[in-house]
């Protein structure tokens, strides 16, 4: 008999569904102003939705520029893309000495100082090619981004340095869009920024391209989407908060389950064991919890060190044939135990679902914060890398 490729003896495996993906593309499209750019933020191991499967499937769906964090987030779009046309963009860190790799294979990355911009006008020079930079405005989030009394002079140096620089855009973001407690702030940001776009024009005698929105801006600011936008949350189909659904319910008349994002994950595992327990005993470590009647449970191999927090002893909950089975007793490193009591014939090896559908109904990452109080941002992205993802329709 053949060995089992290793992948397959993984406890657990994450599906992503081609079918949701295009269709949050397409309403996503449908929402942007006429020429704007769709760049697809896959930071964080493309919000554990693994990078290279969603790559792939992003590209075949005709997404054709990726946002990252970092250096080793970009290296990593270098290597998985289909396509070499498929451009990338450094957000966030990127060291000097990571600044010639980058101009030599055609990275654009943000620049916020001085330092950062004489670097990259060397880097260009050694390598005789044009860094593509994008300028980042402070516009009020005060954590990166050029001041205001440097715009001027700064737009200055990339002016001079043409032969050097090519100024892929200026841009910002916003800070905390998802809310409607920052109206003022994003406004006021978003002055910020057109005063700093007016200036760029002055100086370079044409308005340079502009962008400003994550999802929750793009969605709820049509007004700032510039000429690109930097979508992360939504094309995995999820609201970036439940303000910015509400939002888009009400002024778009949407029917509550007629939810327009479609969840591209799905998060499997199955049944490892089944067992009856006696009423008045105790299900696993200690004292956590206690058999309140005969009951069957079902062990499934995922804890803690998988992404599914400890913090769901005795209140998370899974699906075993469209059913919910809740968490008893602790989470343990690599395993939990379920109560299956009420649904009939469990067996080993059944399916079981950790995020996602199953016979019509759903646990979804934002349940799943609901359970533990975290966002969906920091559930995707804790999802191990290790976790083998696969491409479904
Ligand atoms: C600079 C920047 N742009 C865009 C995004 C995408 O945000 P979202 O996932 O809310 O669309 C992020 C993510 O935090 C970001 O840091």
């Amino acid at each position: 008999m053949s060995k089992p490729s290793l992948k397959s003896l993984q406890p657990s495996h994450i599906l992503l569904s081609k079918t949701a993906f295009q269709q949050n593309i397409s309403f996503l499209r449908n929402r942007l102003n006429d020429g704007v750019q769709f760049s697809s933020v896959i930071k964080g191991n493309a919000y554990g939705h693994g990078i290279s499967s969603f790559i792939s499937m992003a590209e075949e769906c005709g997404i054709d520029h990726f946002s990252v964090f970092s250096a080793n987030e970009a290296d990593g779009v270098l290597k998985f893309r289909n396509n070499t046309d498929t451009k990338i963009m450094i957000m966030g860190m990127i060291r000097d000495e990571e600044l010639e790799w980058a101009v030599e294979n055609g990275i654009e990355f943000y620049i916020f100082d001085m330092a950062r911009l004489d670097t990259a006008i060397e880097a260009a020079k050694k390598i005789r090619k044009r860094a593509r930079i994008h300028l980042q405005i402070e516009t009020g989030m005060n954590r990166t981004g050029f001041e205001e009394q440097l715009w001027e002079p700064v737009f200055d140096v990339v002016k001079k340095s043409r032969e050097h620089l090519k100024l892929m855009g200026l841009c910002t973001h916003f800070a905390g869009a998802e809310s409607v407690a920052n109206y003022y702030r994003i406004q006021n940001q978003n002055r910020q920024f057109q005063k700093a776009l007016k200036i760029a024009e002055m100086v370079f005698g044409d308005r340079p391209f502009a962008h400003a929105s994550s999802s929750a801006a793009m969605l709820t600011y049509p007004e700032m989407h510039y000429d690109m936008v930097r979508i992360g949350i939504a094309q995995y189909g999820f609201w970036p908060s439940r303000e910015t659904f509400m939002h888009q319910m009400k002024s778009n008349g949407f029917k509550r389950d007629d939810d327009p994002l479609k969840r591209v994950m799905t998060w499997k595992s199955e049944v490892m064991n089944t067992k009856w327990v006696n009423e008045g005993d105790f299900i696993g470590y200690g004292n956590v919890y206690m058999a309140g009647r005969n009951m069957q449970i079902a062990t499934v191999p995922i804890g803690y060190t998988h992404g599914f927090g400890r913090n769901l002893t005795n209140t998370g909950y899974v699906l075993i044939k469209g059913e919910r089975a809740g968490v008893v007793g602790l989470v343990n490193m690599n395993m939990i135990t379920v109560d299956i009591t009420d649904i009939l014939n469990v067996e080993k090896g059944e399916e079981v679902v950790l995020i996602g559908r199953q016979h019509g109904n759903e646990i979804t990452v934002a349940s799943f914060s609901e359970m533990t109080n975290h966002l969906n941002y920091e559930i995707l992205t804790r999802l191990p890398a290790s976790i083998p993802r696969r491409i479904s329709v």
